[in-house]
């Protein structure tokens, strides 16, 4: 009866024991995403690295408070860019000297919202067009055209920084590298054309068979 005593209450300290060095454990972070940060390999002890794989483009880095990741570069890929080699006047004086009768950039058509919300000048200042500009016209640059998108699909821009929209690139080494916002929608006309799913192959069904 005694030994059967003495054990129990052994079992019960030593319960106690780890119970509360578990507790203590789970205390030293406040929160999950502490913890996962304290918890993270450095990406150097990868034999691969993203950013190695990426190659020769160059990245641009998005920082928030939670995250900090990278995308590609933009400016080297926008054909009209430098915007500034032919707008060295504002739009509007630009379209009275109407240099070569015809019209500039007649191949964008905008296809994005209506026009009460989306006009050109919504995204495009009318002077000094090397930037984009925000609603309150504050300068975004072409590298974190984001910022742009951000202002009205918020919901998306969360997601896509949570790595929930959009895609990642080089695989899920660290540092993360993201596709931005116009690596994959047309900003001029964001939709994806609708397509057809391919056609079901019976004949290779048939040869597998
Ligand atoms: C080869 C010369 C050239 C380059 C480069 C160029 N533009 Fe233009 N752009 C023009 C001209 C000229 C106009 C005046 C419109 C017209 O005459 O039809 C114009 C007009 C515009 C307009 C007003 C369109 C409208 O219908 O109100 C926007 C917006 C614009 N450009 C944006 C840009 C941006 C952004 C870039 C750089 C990424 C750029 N342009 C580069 C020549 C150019
Ligand atoms: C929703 C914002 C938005 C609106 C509205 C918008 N643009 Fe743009 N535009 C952009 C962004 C962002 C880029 C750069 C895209 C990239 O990184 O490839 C761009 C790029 C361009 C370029 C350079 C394209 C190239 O490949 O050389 C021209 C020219 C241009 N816009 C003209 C216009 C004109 C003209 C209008 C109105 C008909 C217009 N944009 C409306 C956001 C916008
Ligand atoms: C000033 C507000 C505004 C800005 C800035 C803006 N959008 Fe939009 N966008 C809209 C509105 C409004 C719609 C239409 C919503 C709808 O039909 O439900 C839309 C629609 C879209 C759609 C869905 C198209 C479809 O019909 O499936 C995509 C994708 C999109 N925008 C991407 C972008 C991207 C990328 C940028 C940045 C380059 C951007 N938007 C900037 C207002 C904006
Ligand atoms: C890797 C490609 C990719 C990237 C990067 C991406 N998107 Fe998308 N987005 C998509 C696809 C695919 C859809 C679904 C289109 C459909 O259903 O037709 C979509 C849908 C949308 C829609 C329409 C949502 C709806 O419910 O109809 C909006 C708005 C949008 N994206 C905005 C953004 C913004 C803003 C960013 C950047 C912060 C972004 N996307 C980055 C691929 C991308």
């Amino acid at each position: 009866m005694n030994s059967f005593k003495l054990i129990a209450s052994l079992v019960l300290f030593t319960g106690l024991v780890s119970c509360s060095s578990n507790h203590e454990k789970e205390h030293q972070y406040h929160g999950n995403f502490e913890k996962i940060k304290a918890l993270e390999v450095d990406s150097i002890s990868y034999p691969v690295n993203s950013l190695d794989l990426i190659g020769q483009t160059t990245l641009v880095e998005v920082k928030t408070e939670e995250v900090t990741f990278y995308i590609p570069e933009r400016k080297s890929s926008i054909k009209s860019f430098k915007c500034s080699e032919c707008h060295t006047k504002s739009i509007p004086e630009l379209k009275a000297s109407n240099l070569t009768g015809k019209r500039a950039h007649w191949n964008i058509e905008l296809n994005h919202a209506t026009p009460d919300v989306l006009m050109c000048n919504s995204c495009h200042p009318t002077q000094n067009l090397d930037n984009l500009k925000s609603n309150l016209n504050a300068d975004i640059d072409f590298n974190q055209s984001y910022k742009a998108c951000a202002q009205c699909h918020s919901s998306e821009y969360k997601d896509w920084l949570g790595g929930a929209h959009g895609k990642r690139v080089k695989g899920w080494v660290n540092p993360r590298i993201s596709q931005t916002c116009v690596g994959c929608h047309n900003p001029h006309s964001p939709k994806f054309e609708t397509r057809l799913p391919s056609r079901l192959n019976t004949k290779k069904i048939e040869e597998r068979r």
